[in-house]
């Protein structure tokens, strides 16, 4: 970090076409602001910079659906997300948008540059045009009947019933959702970028040069480049965007994700004249934050923009995080499973460092994780409430109780073994911390501060100070030293949990700029004798209840999957698919061919059929809630398949040693997944 002069943050720009949701909070806008801020307590020079993404085709179709323009909704959300992230705490030193004027031109310019030095290829090629509406369509204005697997409602760049990539052309039947008129095909020019230039480049820079980015994202790179670049279109026919800034470009504008990235420069122009500093020098150190599905533009693309431009400096490191999930399923802005940062505000007042620190401690560092509220209960009440809080507040109760609230003196004849501990621990952690930040591991540097504070604990617990009757000096010497840490506490909780650092220095009558990491590890933060502010709980519990809400709004908020039947069209139910697992996961499972040679009702249950099922080897008991849809003789005789190795269950008294697999059609019946053709009993279904 010392070979830095001045520090470039920044946070991937949401989109303006709805709120951010905790999954951008935890991948994108937490760690960027708690590296933004640990730089900022190390007094660097350095700029945070965000804003709203308000071009490209999300932004102009969620306009069409509400009647409403474009304009119009970048305006609300960009108002929505910038509220809910400042309440968040989330530190931007700007927080721009791609409409400004500024961004516009900063665009326009990068583009004109490129193709003032030739560098884009500029090819014509046919795309859907919508004759009605007078205008071509982008992909996604495109559905038609989905190739792989027929869903009649694909669109032009995904299917997603069967989850297949597409292209427009391989769509059967394509029809415009503009106009719902038959798109014809026509002739247009677009500027491409010849990504395969900047390949050798790239592979040199990325695998050579950056071998220490996280895993995650050197392997996507790693791919990329193994696959081969190919030229990327930097243009589209559309008129929302940043027009092209040529002569003969009418009704084009810059691709979203050319200008996008621009934005960082711009906004950074908009805060400060010596952006360039910033920009141009290669004692800047650029850091982009993101989510895993932005890793291609932010270390591939832009990067070849910014070599092709020349002049800028390149990202020193891009340590995007993974997705989270929520309650188990994938967070879907579509069927609203969400959690949504402007609601949280309004529904947990006051506690945002609670939600900071569970997104932290489960952040997807390295892999999908899952925000559950049970999780969020949990972390809250078992780790910031009964360890850091309850240390804070156990020093100052006994400060006041004591020491008549005031720091007491420390007597050096008096110290001892377990105080040399404490301060050694003190030390250690802010190494501990800071080169876990320095290298983007941020869960290890937040359970860093929460392990310091578990020390306290035990500290106490050994010196008890309450216990001493009149051996003021012993107690003196403990709750001095249990105050230090408190202090130090305050500065390293600082860039994860600022609302909350403030507080304790509120307590502490000390002014913000104790805080400063420089003075972590002192034992001189608090003078002898300098008065205490009474206890306050530094946090709230969360009771069952709040989070019960919070399940049930999240339940009831959603919205089902809606597919159709192939047969008749019918709206039906799909289910979301549940959170990745891997081969391992799903390798435990044993499945097998069987056979049902027997069946019978289980007395005095409705829905159950007490099968025996033949495995090949050996003959089992397997009760099935089946009975409402089959009577014991249609089925006697059908292979189906079986997951065999179960933990047994008892259901009205009968042990049932495994399942059978059924699928639901469109009227709830349940349908048997047996096999293709006769297969042998107890053969593995893989
Ligand atoms: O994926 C997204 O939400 C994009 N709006 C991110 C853009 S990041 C940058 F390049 F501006
Ligand atoms: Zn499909």
């Amino acid at each position: 970090m010392e070979k830095f002069k001045r520090h470039l943050v920044t946070a991937a720009l949401p989109y303006a076409n709805g709120p951010v949701h905790i999954g951008h909070l935890a991948g994108n806008f937490l760690p960027a602001d708690i590296y933004a801020r640990y730089l900022r307590a190390n007094k660097k020079d350095v700029k945070f910079i965000c804003g709203t993404d308000e071009h490209g085709v999300p932004i102009t179709i969620r306009a069409m659906k509400e009647g409403v323009t474009p304009q119009d909704i970048v305006d609300k959300y960009h108002h929505i997300i910038n509220e809910s992230l400042k309440e968040m705490g989330i530190s931007f030193d700007i927080f721009s948008r791609t409409s400004n004027q500024v961004h516009h031109e900063t665009s326009q310019a990068f583009f004109k540059k490129l193709y003032d030095n030739h560098l884009f290829e500029e090819k014509e090629s046919e795309q859907y045009f919508d004759e009605e509406k007078q205008t071509f369509l982008a992909d996604r204005y495109i559905t038609g009947t989905c190739p792989k697997c027929a869903n009649p409602n694909a669109y032009g760049d995904q299917c997603e019933k069967c989850g297949s990539a597409l292209s427009p052309d391989e769509l059967i039947n394509p029809k415009s959702t503009l106009s719902s008129s038959i798109p014809q095909k026509k002739v247009t020019k677009h500027w491409y970028l010849p990504l395969q230039n900047y390949e050798a480049w790239l592979k040199q820079w990325i695998l050579e040069d950056h071998k220490e980015w996280k895993n995650n994202v050197y392997g996507q790179c790693k791919s990329w480049l193994d696959n081969g670049l190919q030229s990327r279109a930097m243009t589209r026919d559309s008129t929302w965007g940043v027009k092209v800034p040529l002569p003969d470009a009418d009704g084009k504008v810059l691709y979203v994700w050319f200008d996008a990235p621009i934005g960082y420069i711009s906004a950074t122009k908009e805060l400060t004249a010596q952006w360039s500093d910033y920009w141009c020098k290669d004692d800047t150190q650029l850091v982009h934050f993101l989510g895993k599905d932005n890793i291609v533009f932010h270390c591939i693309i832009f990067p070849a923009m910014l070599k092709a431009h020349g002049g800028f400096v390149l990202p020193d490191n891009v340590p995007a995080n993974e997705f989270l999930n929520l309650e188990g399923e994938k967070v879907s802005t579509s069927r609203n499973w969400a959690v949504w940062v402007d609601e949280y505000v309004k529904d947990f007042p006051d506690m945002q460092d609670a939600l900071r620190y569970v997104l932290c401690a489960n952040a997807p560092e390295n892999k999908d994780n899952d925000f559950t509220w049970k999780d969020f209960q949990e972390r809250v009440n078992s780790e910031l409430v009964a360890i850091l809080g309850n240390f804070v507040n156990r020093t100052f109760v006994l400060v006041h109780k004591l020491c008549k609230g005031k720091v007491p003196p420390f007597h050096l004849a008096k110290k001892d073994a377990t105080d040399d501990a404490l301060f050694e621990k003190i030390k250690s952690t802010k190494q501990n911390i800071a080169s876990s930040i320095e290298t983007y591991k941020f869960r290890e540097a937040l359970f860093s501060v929460i392990d310091l504070a578990r020390e306290g604990n035990k500290y106490l617990q050994e010196k008890e100070p309450w216990k001493k009757g009149d051996d003021q000096e012993s107690i003196d010497n403990s709750l001095h030293m249990c105050l230090q840490l408190c202090a130090n506490l305050a500065i390293y909780m600082n860039p994860f949990l600022p609302f909350t650092a403030q507080k304790l220095c509120r307590l502490m009558k000390v002014v913000d700029r104790m805080l400063d990491w420089e003075n972590g590890g002192s034992l001189k933060l608090l003078n002898t004798g300098y008065p205490m502010q009474a206890p306050e709980l530094l946090f709230k519990k969360i009771e069952d209840e709040d989070i019960i809400r919070q399940v049930e709004k999240l339940h009831q908020a959603a919205k089902p999957y809606i597919g159709e039947t192939e047969k008749n069209n019918e709206q039906v139910i799909i289910h979301p698919i549940k959170p990745e697992i891997t081969f391992e996961d799903f390798d435990k499972i044993d499945l097998r061919v069987g056979k049902i040679v027997h069946a019978e009702k289980v007395e005095k249950a409705d829905k159950l059929l007490k099968l025996t099922i033949d495995l090949g080897n050996e003959q089992r008991t397997v009760v099935s809630g089946i009975a409402m849809h089959y009577t014991p003789d249609e089925i006697i005789g059908l292979q189906v398949s079986v997951v065999a190795n179960l933990a047994p269950r008892k259901m009205r008294g009968i042990e049932s040693k495994g399942m059978i697999l059924m699928a639901e059609d469109e009227k709830g019946k349940l349908i048997f997944i047996n096999p293709h053709g006769e297969a042998m009993n107890g053969s593995m279904v893989k």
